[in-house]
């Protein structure tokens, strides 16, 4: 079979591809630590609220009718959309209108969109978005329909106690030229768990601004919801910030719904491309979502089940990772939000890609790190020396298989 450039790239395999099938391969039962993947925790509070909601969809005859017997408008269920406009509006005054917002089949599937609507080809010239701090989303690294349009800048690495560090913006050496037609942070950093700033936020905002360049904002772990941040941030947005949101880790990855908040021109154009891509997002995934804006119901989701879980468990997993590899050379990024550890073997003798496939034979999985530095040089040796690993699941699971990779790292 003959297939083209586009089709060849995905039959050689993706960082994410190979991420989804861990996910979607692993036996229920069986030895396995699933530390890999994104999957956000599951709670039993949580999952009781979008039951009710879902059942109200479906019960509710006229609202089952509107959201689950018709195509939806191609920029997202207008319910939805004008709920999200009231409430960011009272959350932080941005006075968004419902051409502001448009919803996606997930925010991957935004991403798929952002990045090609802007890098790619332009005028004949190949055209990058900017990651201005890698390492970044694996999810990123394949989405381009053309040549592969991410530049990266490494991070300043700054050492934290004795197992701990930060990875903190180098400013100086942010070069934009013409090659650059967007900027892009995810905050919280997926796979980090970094913050970046406020101060490193108006510094990417001033110099998207004063280039002319959309600064993408990825916030799918960030406020108001999910809200897995542990450390103080200010979301801001304006009318050159693109901001795209995510109801999956809240607890419903399973009803793939992204948001992108933006000025009309770019919902415009988004609304178009979901047309072609799409036909329309899920209106049925919409409506349940719609209950939750109903009398605070997500500020409370989030305040009594999703932070405190999530505050709490990264802090015994740090503590776990402190205790577990007290004598090894390895330190974990500080973890200010989302829901993984980033762990850091400065003198791992072999690749973290031949460290996952060793951890894989003893039933431990995890993402190997140098997925997570497109743009980044192969011989950059702290591309090599890092894992991902997820907090979110199973706490026994997570402590045996933290215990696994120290013993590993010990016999290596
Ligand atoms: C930083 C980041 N952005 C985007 C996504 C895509 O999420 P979804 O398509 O479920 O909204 C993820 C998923 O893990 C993520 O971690």
């Amino acid at each position: 079979m003959l297939f083209s450039d586009f089709g060849s790239k995905f039959r050689d395999g993706t960082g994410i591809g190979e991420l989804m099938r861990d996910l979607a391969d692993l036996p229920e039962s069986g030895n396995f630590y699933r530390l890999g993947g994104g999957n956000p925790a599951n709670l039993a509070a949580v999952n009781t609220k979008f039951q009710q909601l879902a059942q109200h969809s479906i019960a509710d005859t006229a609202e089952f009718e509107r959201a689950f017997t018709r195509y939806g408008a191609a920029q997202g269920d207008k319910q939805l959309i004008q709920y999200l406009v009231n409430y960011l509006n009272q959350l932080y005054n941005w006075q968004l209108e419902p051409h502001n917002i448009a919803l996606t089949n997930g925010s991957q599937n935004a991403f798929f969109m952002l990045f090609n609507l802007f890098g790619g080809l332009r005028d004949g010239v190949q055209r990058n978005v900017l990651l201005p701090m890698a390492p970044e989303y694996i999810g990123y690294e394949d989405v381009a329909i053309g040549a592969p349009m991410f530049s990266a800048n490494k991070p300043v690495i700054e050492l934290v106690g004795d197992k701990q560090f930060k990875y903190r913006l180098d400013t100086h050496a942010l070069n934009i030229d013409d090659s650059i037609a967007a900027i892009c942070v995810s905050r919280p950093t997926n796979p980090t768990g970094n913050v970046l700033t406020d101060n490193e936020m108006a510094a990417l905002d001033s110099l998207a601004r004063s280039n002319d360049l959309p600064l993408i904002i990825d916030n799918a772990y960030g406020a108001p919801f999910p809200d897995i941040i542990h450390v103080p941030a200010t979301l801001n947005w304006n009318t050159n910030t693109i901001l795209s949101m995510s109801f999956s880790k809240i607890g419903l990855p399973g009803i793939r719904t992204g948001i992108v908040v933006a000025q009309p021109e770019i919902i415009d154009t988004i609304t178009q491309m979901n047309a072609v891509i799409n036909l329309s997002t899920g209106s049925a995934a919409s409506s349940l979502f719609s209950g939750l804006f109903k009398n605070g119901q997500i500020d409370q989701l989030i305040s009594d089940s999703i932070k405190p879980f999530y505050a709490e468990r990264a802090q015994w997993a740090l503590k776990m990772f402190e205790e577990q590899f007290a004598d090894l050379p390895a330190r974990v990024h500080v973890p200010e939000g989302s829901i993984f550890l980033w762990v850091w073997f400065p003198e791992l003798p072999i690749s973290s890609a031949e460290l996952y496939n060793r951890l894989k034979k003893k039933g431990v999985i995890v993402v190997p790190g140098h997925y997570f530095f497109p743009g980044i040089d192969n011989d950059w040796p702290h591309k090599h020396q890092c894992i991902r690993i997820n907090i979110a699941g199973n706490s026994d699971e997570l402590q045996q298989g933290m215990n696994l990779i120290a013993e590993e790292i010990k016999a290596l």
